[in-house]
């Protein structure tokens, strides 16, 4: 079966957050089990471009309104991924060190989805399934259907719109609509929600499939995704939730390439134990007490806003008694909260402001907790990669993190889990981690359990494929 995977981010490409690891796995494991998958997304001037070799595969012109913008389509030499990698190359918008957060990001992501139809346009043959990722891809589905230019040719092939994060779901007035190719007038109610255009809902809308990253989430959609709860409920026929997996190649303490010292389940207490001395050695810990890390995007649906608190009311309750390493970027705010505790609690506390992928390596191996109290995890990655490398999620209980964590108190249990993110209830759980970290027993019963879960991308990609051939077969 051909794949087309269409995006904004795919690992090691350019990455934001998790969508940028599942975008570069599931192709990767879609190939393995012998289907052809690809990935389109834009060139941004990133290492990987300098780094790697490419050819020129298509040059194409489209418009913006009235803006013409010449495109070319250049494709990675040597199958490196494990996949076929497409970047669309657009001089002057999309060739910038970042991925989002300029201010034309919708000129940027709108141009980028004409540009790929466009190209597919162009193409002599029907792929099999289109497989846009979020917002910055969902109006692909009604540009195949609607758009004069492109319906003709890619009506008929089914497309599948995955929601990795509805919080997020590219907005934009209607004075914008004259951005999109020339489609048919009488769908413009596809286009939008609550006086808007949004490309989130549009996708919902127009793509054949809708899933999302946990079924959980699903669930939690009807009635919490900022706004699209009635379009959930009415569209829930066709979404489906499944779950995400994890690159064990590229996440495995055996074999990390980011780690000075490697370890399994057998040699977990020695190994995190170096691990987890050098990293309170850079950052000046003490690698005698509980290390409980954070990493992640510094937003309040991760509810970092509450970490300065939780830090404070824990340090001065339990002096001495753990420390905290923060990794993450992202509200300024916050950030500027997080580095004022450097000095306040310096041996026990360090926050390190930006994004460095070797850092977030190092703490996963070197942590005995991962603290996420998300307000929204559609799925969450951080906790699976933790529990790979035998560290304990603190995790609230919400979306994916509900799915994947099983309190230490329930049969089977390897997890903290507490129900509100809230400084009160990250407090308990952060006693209770405390306490069972000095049971060394329990703690190495935990970490065993955890390692020996498979968390690997099989069960998801057998999964895509059935949805896949249930759209073919329609
Ligand atoms: P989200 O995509 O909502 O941010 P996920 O849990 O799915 O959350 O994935 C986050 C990914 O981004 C993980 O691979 C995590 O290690 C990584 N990450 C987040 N922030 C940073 C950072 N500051 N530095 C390095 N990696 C980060
Ligand atoms: C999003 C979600 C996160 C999920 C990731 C990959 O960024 O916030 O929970 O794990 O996408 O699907």
């Amino acid at each position: 079966m051909e794949i087309i995977h269409i995006s904004a981010e795919c690992y090691p490409v350019a990455k934001a957050g998790g969508l940028g690891d599942v975008v570069g796995a599931l192709p990767k494991y879609q190939a393995k089990a012998g289907h052809y998958a690809k990935v389109v997304m834009p060139m941004y001037e990133t290492k990987f471009l300098h780094n790697n070799e490419f050819i020129e595969d298509f040059k194409g012109t489209i418009y913006l309104g009235n803006w013409e913008l010449p495109y070319t389509i250049i494709k990675e030499k040597n199958n490196i991924l494990g996949f076929d990698l497409y970047l669309v190359d657009i001089k002057g918008l999309l060739d910038r060190t970042g991925i989002y957060n300029y201010d034309d990001d919708t000129e940027r992501f709108m141009a980028f989805q004409i540009a790929v139809m466009d190209w597919m346009n162009h193409w002599e043959h029907h792929p099999d399934i289109i497989h846009c990722h979020d917002h910055h891809t969902a109006l692909i589905p009604f540009m195949m259907q609607h758009c004069y230019s492109f319906k003709n040719k890619l009506e008929k092939i089914p497309s599948i719109l995955t929601i990795h994060n509805a919080q997020y779901q590219g907005w934009m007035g209607w004075n914008k609509s004259h951005y999109l190719p020339h489609y048919d007038t009488w769908k413009a109610g596809l286009l939008e929600w609550n006086n808007a255009i949004n490309s989130l809902a549009c996708g919902v809308k127009c793509a054949w499939r809708v899933t999302t990253v946990s079924q959980s989430y699903m669930q939690e959609l009807s009635w919490n995704s900022n706004g699209l709860e009635n379009l959930f409920t009415h569209e829930k026929d066709k979404c489906s939730g499944i779950l995400n997996g994890i690159d064990v190649e590229v996440w495995n303490p055996k074999t990390d390439t980011f780690l000075e010292h490697h370890y399994n389940a057998k040699s977990v207490v020695v190994g995190k134990q170096r691990n987890k001395e050098e990293l309170c050695k850079q950052f000046n810990l003490d690698a005698n007490k509980p290390l409980i890390v954070f990493i992640g995007r510094l937003v309040e649906e991760k509810a970092a806003d509450i970490l300065p608190n939780i830090i404070v009311s824990c340090m001065y309750a339990m002096p001495d008694s753990m420390n905290f390493l923060i990794l993450g970027s992202g509200d300024p705010h916050i950030e500027w909260q997080l580095k004022n505790l450097n000095n306040q609690f310096a041996n026990h506390y360090h926050v390190e402001i930006g994004y460095n992928e070797a850092l977030s390596h190092k703490m996963y191996a070197g942590a005995d907790f991962l603290l996420m109290p998300s307000r929204v995890e559609p799925c969450g990655l951080n906790q699976m990669y933790a529990m790979c490398y035998g560290t304990v999620p603190i995790v609230r209980s919400t979306g994916g993190l509900q799915d994947t964590v099983i309190d230490m108190g329930d049969e089977g249990g390897y997890g903290i889990r507490f129900n509100h993110a809230a400084v009160g209830d990250v407090h308990h759980s952060v006693y209770r981690a405390i306490t069972v970290f000095n049971d060394s027993k329990k703690m190495l019963e935990m970490c065993r359990t955890m390692m020996n879960i498979d968390h690997s991308w099989e069960k998801a990609v057998g999964n895509y494929i059935n949805l896949y051939n249930s759209v073919i077969e329609k």
